[in-house]
């Protein structure tokens, strides 16, 4: 090694060892006669000095060391003289006093700071990834999403899992989003898919008799990049067979919970952890991915609007529509300007607007609220009562703001679960340091598809249908519920599972109700139905989002943040510039010609 010793280990310890360092300049600064200079490398920073008293020469090749020059430095740990002691540094009661040293390479000037923590455009960033992995912070979060993966490998093979690599050349099967294609050399005209996760492959892995299958699994999906999307993900997928429902989410309480006090002890969780059926969430937080990290929860005021004089309300209820809201604590402060732009936030989701609804000035019991304190658009056509009783049934105070939606159902939970989000995060509830899990189950096994009386799953079409509900299949589709969990944290979904179907019988029936011929179904999925006739046992699995992990225990709002290459906003890999031409040959041996745009 070009190293004896690490430049963040260093201290009072080792005061007079003779030790070798190599490392980044992190910082030079030249005092007249005394050179000093930040040495960093992963594990942390040194400071060394260079005196001319010492070696002239060393002094003199200090004196050419720039920012991110890569040194090697040999000499001996000193205690610091009183008073010059960094008490932000581990190291920071030493310095080594170098006797030799050497530039190993120089380095340009980086086209940002990575010896400070300031904002740095994303795309800079991503073009000089290397350079942005350099700062402390990144280098925090890559050696965090080590432990995590760690952490889940030695906890999965505790417990008889065995991890089995699948490919990522597969076939392209049309379920959930746009597979990337690759096209085949040996078969015109032919293409594999890479995979959007290793769903089938693990079933195949039960009727195998794997019995316990986990995989650090690679996904590929072509859709919109998201903060928390990427078009290329990580997932610690996992599959069981002989299973219940029961014991996949006491696997996962299990594993987070043992994880987040093994990689972050500092990060507060609830245990055990709650569960919502789909319902509730969507009722009381109008999400499936509800943060629990805060109340603001959402109450249906339909009844009491219907009794109003206010033409918004009356006339979205004749049409089958719901009135709903929160009440956001000591929000009656608002000024105009903060009102508005509520409003255009939920005019951005689709919602006509937002009736607020200020009770007074000053926190109080609701008791005390007199028509003088109520104020709102629509205050004339509601009665005191009226406006009490809608505060009462949200959990409302004097002082406080009600925020109302009146509009289809679905629109109503979907506007107001991002207001309730945006409230916790405005109101600081929202707070990093802690985390709340919680399982979501009973999911109805269909959604409606863009085509009328057509139906597409909720999660995917492997998922089984409840045993109770297995008779409405055909009489009442919508009716029919799914063996189907997630498990969500602070607004993420991190991750979903389900019991799946293990009869080609079932799963035949399953894809005719989703609207596939029976060829269709023969071509795309024949080697699934083909497995389940050769003695499939009865099984189930999850898949969790590592990049969602590792990104809620690092604190960080973006999954990038967490990967060491990611995909920018719009799917383009800056740092190698893909995606990216390639040659005539190329596409000639792909039996590709491209069409003029
Ligand atoms: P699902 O599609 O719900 O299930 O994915 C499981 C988890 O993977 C993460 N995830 C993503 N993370 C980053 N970028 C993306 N584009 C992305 N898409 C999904 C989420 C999500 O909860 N095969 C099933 C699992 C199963 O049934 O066992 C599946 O893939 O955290």
């Amino acid at each position: 090694m070009l190293k004896t010793h690490s430049c963040g280990e260093l201290n009072r310890a080792h005061i007079g060892t003779q030790v070798t360092l190599a490392g980044w300049v992190d910082r030079r600064r030249d005092h007249g006669g005394l050179i000093f200079i930040d040495l960093r490398d992963r594990e942390g920073i040194v400071q060394v000095v260079f005196n001319p008293a010492t070696s002239k020469s060393c002094h003199q090749t200090a004196n050419e060391m720039r920012s991110e020059y890569v040194v090697s430095i040999n000499g001996r740990v000193a205690l610091r003289p009183p008073g010059t002691e960094n008490t932000k540094l581990p190291s920071g009661e030493v310095e080594v006093i170098a006797e030799n040293t050497a530039i190993l390479n120089p380095a340009k000037t980086p086209p940002f700071y990575i010896n400070e923590d300031v904002e740095v455009e994303e795309s800079l960033r991503l073009r000089y990834r290397y350079l942005d992995l350099r700062r402390p912070r990144m280098q925090q979060n890559l050696l965090l999403r080590y432990r995590v993966v760690k952490f889940m490998r030695h906890f999965l093979d505790a417990r008889g899992f065995v991890e089995v690599e699948t490919p990522i050349l597969i076939k392209s099967t049309p379920v959930g989003a746009r597979d990337y294609l690759v096209p085949s050399r040996l078969y015109p005209g032919k293409f594999y898919a890479l995979p959007q996760s290793p769903q089938q492959l693990k079933q195949l892995l039960m009727v195998a008799g794997i019995e316990k299958y986990f995989q650090i699994a690679r996904c590929f999906r072509d859709e919109d990049t998201r903060a928390d999307r990427q078009p290329e993900f990580t997932q610690l997928d996992l599959e069981m067979s002989f299973v219940e429902e029961e014991d996949i989410l006491e696997l996962i309480e299990a594993l987070f919970t043992s994880m987040v006090e093994t990689v972050k002890p500092d990060l507060q969780l609830i245990k055990p952890f709650p569960r919502l059926s789909y319902a509730e969430a969507m009722e009381r937080y109008g999400t499936d991915k509800p943060d629990l990290r805060f109340g603001l929860e959402i109450g249906d005021l339909s009844d009491i609007a219907a009794q109003t004089s206010f033409s918004v309300f009356r006339s979205a209820i004749a049409k089958g529509g719901k009135v709903k809201g929160i009440s956001m604590p000591g929000g009656a402060n608002y000024t105009r300007s903060q009102l508005e732009e509520l409003n255009k936030l939920v005019q951005g989701l689709g919602a006509e607007g937002l009736l607020t609804v200020s009770l007074g000035t000053a926190a109080g019991n609701l008791d005390d609220l007199t028509v003088a304190m109520v104020k709102s658009v629509a205050a004339k056509f509601l009665t005191l009562d009226q406006v009490k009783a809608m505060a009462k049934r949200l959990g409302a105070r004097l002082g406080d703001l009600l925020l109302i939606v009146a509009a289809k159902p679905e629109l109503v939970a979907t506007v107001l679960g991002e207001l309730r989000q945006e409230m916790g995060y405005r109101l600081k509830l929202a707070d990093s340091g802690r985390l709340a899990f919680a399982f979501v189950v009973d999911f109805p096994l269909f959604k409606p598809g863009e085509k009328k009386g057509q139906w597409t799953p909720m999660h995917h079409p492997f998922t089984a249908p409840k045993d109770k509900d297995v008779s409405l299949l055909d009489t009442a589709p919508e009716k029919v519920g799914g063996k189907h969990y997630d498990v969500v944290c602070n607004g993420y979904e991190l991750g979903g599972g389900s019991l799946r179907i293990y009869t080609s019988q079932m799963q035949r029936k399953l894809f005719s109700l989703l609207g596939y011929s029976t060829k269709q179904v023969d071509e795309l999925f024949g080697h699934l139905l083909e497995a389940f006739d050769y003695g499939a046992p009865p099984h189930g699995g999850i898949a969790l989002g590592i990049d969602r992990v590792v990104m809620l225990l690092a604190g960080e709002g973006t999954i990038r943040e967490v990967i060491a290459f990611p995909k920018n906003q719009s799917a383009a890999d800056l740092t190698l510039n893909a995606p990216s031409p390639v040659t005539e040959e190329q596409l000639a041996e792909l039996h590709l010609r491209l069409r003029e745009e």
